[in-house]
């Protein structure tokens, strides 16, 4: 397990952490709402997503619930245009991170296209804006032929094949559909990368992408195809990576083979570099976001100069992740002999990732009180052990009813929520300033047994 990704130190944990401010998404600020109710009393820090304080939303459309600011987002996107604004470029927004349909409309107002990875996440895209069609890439090691076939059909900019056998499922549909299909092959540049075992994707042992030396054997066999058109070349080599140097190998690895697909007479326009810029689940607030962007462009542009080639970029949790929270009400306070515990509303079906990678997110007291601190384990109503957010962490003491915030719950929280348990799932709410919007309905268990016979 990677100590990155890990972030095992309890002792940084402290209290102060109540303090954390995300600008320009999530600060706390005074409130004229008091911790007790009684008049006089000083006012109590809050936390707001943008200009809404937390409690406001919880109020309104209850708990658990995700709440996004469409600020952070925007200026993650930005972050990205400005570090990679001396290479002709396209930010293909991973939809798995978070496929929710405001949230692709947004981003696709800001002029990014989209990677998807199954025909659903394709219909999601064409929903929230038809004409994005252009903009799609399309990845992963398992398409099928109706997805393939619903690719070629709306049009999309490139599909970024893993295997021999892909090559000629996409060879076929395009030659029935008479469409042609623009491809590259992801590769497999054997390149470590420090994160979570199941998010690391770099390496021969993993199932993602053709090896290196097998690429310019499928490119000629491509080639040969009447209704495919080689494009580009595909590299992805996991998530949540915060050291770039893979990036850099990688990169180095995929220039080197352009420059040979060329010398066999390929005309390579794209290079994908993939996603899997990670975010610092631990920050502060108070580190500088857009230098972070920018040492990763460098990494990933520095091997392709000189290439002329475009640039597509495949960023999920670096767009979104910081740029949500999971709120959740605590329920009931209890002790296990010497161990404390907070059950919330919130489960592991809600929001797994720390159940699923020992991911830590901060957890912070939706309201800034001085009641001291404790050490416990936040956990939720699933009756499972591996339903916890956190563990032994030190927190402000949090009494029963109020609110906590799940921080960097933007990527990966809802789009990989289940109904585990028969728990509906939460609400979603984007927030835009002083604006407010429901984006996705809170799940009734009607809902959930809808399709059932
Ligand atoms: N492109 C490809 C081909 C990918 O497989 C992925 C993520 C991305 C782009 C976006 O990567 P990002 O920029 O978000 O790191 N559920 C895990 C993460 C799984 C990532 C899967 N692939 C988590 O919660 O950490």
């Amino acid at each position: 397990m990677s100590e990155t990704f890990q972030r095992k130190s309890v002792q940084r944990r402290s209290v102060q952490r109540t303090s954390v401010q995300r600008p320009p998404g999530f600060v706390f600020n005074p409130s004229s709402v008091s911790i007790s109710g009684k008049k006089k009393s000083a006012p109590q820090p809050v936390l707001r997503c943008e200009q809404v304080p937390l409690p406001e939303l919880a109020e309104r459309f209850g708990t658990p619930l995700y709440v996004y600011s469409a600020g952070m987002i925007r200026e993650q996107v930005r972050a990205f245009q400005k570090a990679f604004r001396g290479v002709e470029h396209s930010i293909c927004y991973s939809v798995k991170a978070n496929s929710n349909l405001s949230v692709l409309r947004l981003l696709g107002k800001l002029g990014c296209g989209f990677d998807v990875v199954s025909g659903g996440e394709l219909e999601r895209v064409l929903r929230a804006d038809r004409r994005a069609a252009k903009r799609v890439v399309f990845s992963g090691v398992g398409k099928t032929t109706a997805e393939i076939e619903a690719a070629l059909k709306a049009g999309i900019l490139l599909f970024n094949l893993e295997s021999a056998s892909e090559l000629d499922a996409v060879s076929r549909c395009a030659a029935k559909g008479q469409r042609t299909a623009k491809i590259a092959f992801r590769v497999n540049p054997d390149v470590p990368a420090d994160t979570h075992p199941y998010i690391s994707t770099g390496l021969h042992k993993h199932k993602f992408g053709v090896p290196l030396n097998e690429a310019r054997e499928l490119y000629a066999r491509a080639a040969k195809a009447k209704y495919l058109q080689v494009a580009g070349v595909s590299v992805h080599i996991g998530s949540q990576i915060t050291d770039f140097a893979p990036f850099a190998v990688a990169m180095e690895r995929v220039a080197e083979l352009v420059r040979q697909l060329r010398s066999d007479g390929h005309r390579i326009e794209y290079v994908d570099a993939g996603g899997g810029m990670g975010i610092d689940y631990r920050a502060s607030g108070e580190e500088d976001g857009e230098k972070f962007v920018s040492e990763y462009a460098q990494a990933v542009t520095g091997p392709l100069r000189g290439l002329g080639v475009k640039l597509l970029l495949e960023p999920g949790r670096s767009i979104v992740g910081a740029a949500g929270v999971l709120l959740t009400r605590v329920l009931y306070r209890k002790t296990n002999g010497e161990k404390k515990f907070l059950v919330v509303d919130a489960g592991m079906n809600d929001l797994i990732r720390p159940s699923l990678y020992q991911a830590e997110h901060q957890i912070v007291p939706v309201r800034s009180g001085g009641l001291g601190c404790e050490i416990v384990d936040i956990v939720g109503p699933v009756c499972e052990s591996g339903d916890f957010f956190a563990r032994e962490r030190e927190m402000a003491v949090v009494p029963e009813g109020e609110l906590l915030a799940i921080l960097d719950a933007g990527a990966y929280g809802m789009a990989l929520a289940s109904n585990y348990n028969t728990r509906p799932r939460p609400a979603e709410v984007l927030v835009d300033g002083k604006s407010v919007k429901l984006i996705r309905k809170r799940e009734k268990v009607g809902d959930l047994v809808r399709l059932e016979l």
